[in-house]
Parts: structure tokens; sequence; C-alpha cells
């Protein structure tokens, strides 16, 4: 029997490596506080139903995606494949809507599991950072989210960015877009898959964006969205890009830009990488604008906006542009021991210095000096102190600056406060 490994397109996060994690969930939570979006942790799995309901049926998502299971007492439920659904079934159930601060303002980040083909950038388990505003239809809050979203790659470095945005006008403009879809598609549809045969009647936009067809020729002639918003959607979608304009944010508009999720209306949007060495897959994320999805799980109107964006891809396109984050952790000091006795006051000096703020380490394998020295440079100490026979009698210990390599006797007790004030001229 071989070794178990972790299953097929999952990961680990090695030590060398969170780093990278911790300041990209840092920098989030720091844009998250400036644009006033408090955190919601919602469950990682949920009633299938709600998947069903709220991210669609004839979605890829529900009908090829999801990690469903029964449970010991027999219910239904899935893994979220992403996180709208249950922000929204939150927002519901607790009656958010109530609050008299509308939009509510949320973010969010965790797993979702789908079962996709893996490849770079596409994982069964990965980590979305995703946010939910709801509660108003001001077109100035679409502008915000995406604003949200474009500053959060700003912040950690990244340059080649390319945002898409569409709109999908309401339902009235999406109900004369379908039929002219159908029209289009129904005398040839024997030319396209079964799946596709199957979203004519139900959902032919999702036709739209079938990987199997896509090079059909009925693909580059079908009727586009933009011709069918109605007066009402298309000033919408203006002022949408009237306030993208105010914050100065390019983007280039694609008719075709439909998202892989039925909840969505009006404004739709997408962040590209424009990195060169990107595989196939250059979304980094995408969102919209999702009114009626709180009315279909049982709220009153309370029309949404919101996106995701996973940080695996977030990583892969700092890659690419060659973006160094996370680097700066580092050691301020090591503790040598020489023999077993000061073993005792090294232990002891660890401590205190990690009560005064002063991140420290030391040998745990009784090793000679020379090696907890090497082991100190690897760790790239910042401060070495050395505690031999000498320094217990003196009541002093050998304290070297790494940088400058000088080195001068301190008085245990006072240990912290050298430490602390030679970091403070540092910084
Ligand atoms: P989505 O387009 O399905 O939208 O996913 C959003 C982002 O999640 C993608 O752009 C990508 O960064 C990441 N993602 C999706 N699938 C994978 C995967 N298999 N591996 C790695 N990353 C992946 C949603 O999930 C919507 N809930 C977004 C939203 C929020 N719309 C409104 N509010």
């Amino acid at each position: 029997m071989g070794n178990i490994q972790a299953p097929r397109g999952t990961y680990d996060v090695l030590p060398d490596q969170s780093a990278k994690w911790q300041e990209v969930e840092r920098k989030i939570k720091e844009l998250c506080n400036l644009y006033q979006y408090k955190e919601i942790r919602t469950p990682v799995f949920e009633s299938t139903e709600l998947f069903q309901r709220g991210v669609g049926d004839t979605t890829d998502i529900v009908q090829k995606e999801m990690y469903t299971f029964q449970d010991r007492g027999d219910r239904s439920l899935t893994l979220r494949p992403e996180g709208t659904a249950s922000v929204v079934r939150s927002y519901v159930e607790h009656k958010l809507f109530g609050q008299p601060d509308q939009p509510v303002k949320l973010y969010y980040t965790g797993p979702m599991f789908r079962y996709e083909r893996p490849q770079a950038g596409r994982m069964r388990q990965f980590v979305q950072f995703g946010v939910e505003a709801i509660g108003s239809k001001d077109p100035a809050i679409d502008a915000e989210v995406i604003a949200l979203a474009m500053d959060v790659y700003k912040a950690c470095g990244l340059k080649s960015l390319r945002l898409v945005i569409n709109s999908l006008g309401d339902t009235e403009s999406r109900l004369a877009h379908k039929q002219a879809l159908i029209e289009h598609f129904a005398p040839s549809i024997g030319e396209f898959c079964s799946d596709c045969q199957t979203r004519l009647e139900k959902n032919p936009l999702r036709i739209l964006d079938c990987k199997v067809d896509r090079e059909h020729p009925l693909m580059a002639t079908a009727p586009s969205m933009t011709d069918y918003l109605n007066e009402e959607s298309s000033a919408y979608f203006e002022q949408v890009k009237g306030y993208l304009d105010e914050l100065d944010i390019s983007y280039v508009v694609d008719p075709n830009l439909v998202r892989g999720l039925d909840y969505y209306n009006h404004t739709a949007f997408e962040i590209m990488s424009d990195a060169q060495g990107f595989g196939a897959i250059t979304t980094l994320a995408g969102g919209g604008r999702y009114n009626g999805l709180v009315e279909d799980l049982g709220g009153p109107e309370s029309p949404g906006i919101g996106f995701a964006m996973s940080i695996e891809r977030l990583l892969l396109a700092l890659e690419m542009e060659k973006v160094e984050i996370g680097t700066g952790q580092t050691l301020d000091v090591y503790v040598i021991a020489m023999d077993a006795q000061s073993k005792k006051k090294a232990v002891a000096t660890v401590r205190d210095l990690r009560a005064s703020g002063i991140s420290a380490d030391m040998d745990f394998s009784d090793r000679k000096m020379k090696a907890q020295m090497k082991s100190a440079d690897r760790k790239q100490a910042s401060f070495v102190i050395v505690i031999g026979e000498t320094e217990l009698e003196s009541g002093k210990a050998a304290v070297k600056e790494m940088a400058t390599r000088e080195q001068q006797q301190v008085p245990f007790e006072q240990l912290a406060d050298t430490i602390q004030k030679s970091k403070s001229m540092e910084e």
C-alpha cells in the first residue's frame, strides 16, 4: 500500500508559503475595514436545496460540480461551491434586512468546493475572498464593490489587470433576450451538445457559456444582451459606468460576458490578468448584481451585488508578475545555550523576550554551539544571545547584533529593553 496523498484538486499550504497567504489576508482585512465591510462566517456545508435554488438548477455548478452527500440523519447536504447563496440565506434567516443601515456590507474568506477538472488555477478546494452588499440598488454601490476588488489586487502589487463589465439587464430585458436566443438557436439545436439542448428551453443564456460548443458559428452571431436592454436597464448601466469613470477605474464593456451562475442581472463583471505566462484561465475574480435572490430565498425585496476571487489565482498572478509578498517575516532573537545549566536560563530568557513582544527561538536538540549558530543564521535572526558559564556568573548575557557583528554584555534583566531599543532604531 502506498502512502496517502492529499485528494486530487487539493493541496497543502506549507510553512514557506503561508506567509504569503497571511499577508494577502491581512491586506484584505485592512481594505474591508477601510471600505466598511464587516466579516461574516457561515457554515462550510448547507442544505443542498439552498444551492439548487440560489445558484440555479441549470448551472454547471449545480449540475456537475457539487460535493453533495447524505448525512447520518438522511439530510442532503452540500459543501458550499460559492459564498453568495449562504450569505443571502444568513441575511434572510437573521433578518439583517431589518437593520437601519442598508445596504448591509459583508465580506468572507474561506474554502469552497467544486468537483472540477483540476489545472493551474482550478482546484476542487479553493479559498474565496468575497463581498456582498445587500439592500441597495444604487449604481454607486456597484462601482464601490468593483473598486474594492481592484484595490485588493493593487494593494498586493498587481499591475496587469483588465476589468470587463456587462449588463445583463432586468427581468423584462432578460425575457426579451431569452426569446431572441431561443429563436436564434432553435432551428439548429440538433447540432449542439445534449446539455445545450436542455438549456435551450430552461435557460438559453447558458448556451453561450458552453465549453463544448464554443466554436459553433451560431455562437458568434448570437443576439447580444446589449440590444435587448430596456431603457431603465440601459440607464442603470450608464450610471454604473459613470461612477467607475468618477473613480478613475478603466474597464472594457464585453456584451458576451455571461456569468456561470443564475442569480445575476444588471451589472456583471470579471477581472482578468494580462500577465505573461498564465495558462488558459485568466479570470481572477467575478461578480455582479443579484436583485431578486433575497426574495427567492424567502426575504423581502433587497437588491444585492458582490464578487468573489480565489486567493490561489491571486497568488498565481503575483508569481506571474514576479511580485514578492510576505517575505518580511523575521526572527528577532536566537538564544544559544552552551550547557545544561545555561539552557534553563535560555528557556526563561526566551519566555521573557516573548513576553515583551520580541520574537525569540532557541535550540531544542542539545546541539553544539556551532550548530546553534548556524540555525540562527538560517533563521536570519537579528540578534544572537549567548549564555554560558561565564554569563551565568557575571549575570550578563553576550548579545550580538548580526548585521553589524557588534557585541555587548547586557545584564539579563535589561535584555528585552536593549533589544527593543535597537529594534526601534532600525525601524
Ligand atoms: P464565480 O465566478 O463562480 O463566482 O467564482 C468567483 C471566483 O472564484 C473566480 O473568479 C475564481 O477566482 C474563483 N474560483 C472559482 N472556481 C474556482 C476553482 N475551481 N479553483 C480556483 N478558483 C476558483 C462566484 O462564486 C460568485 N459567488 C461571486 C459573487 C459574489 N457574485 C456576487 N457575489
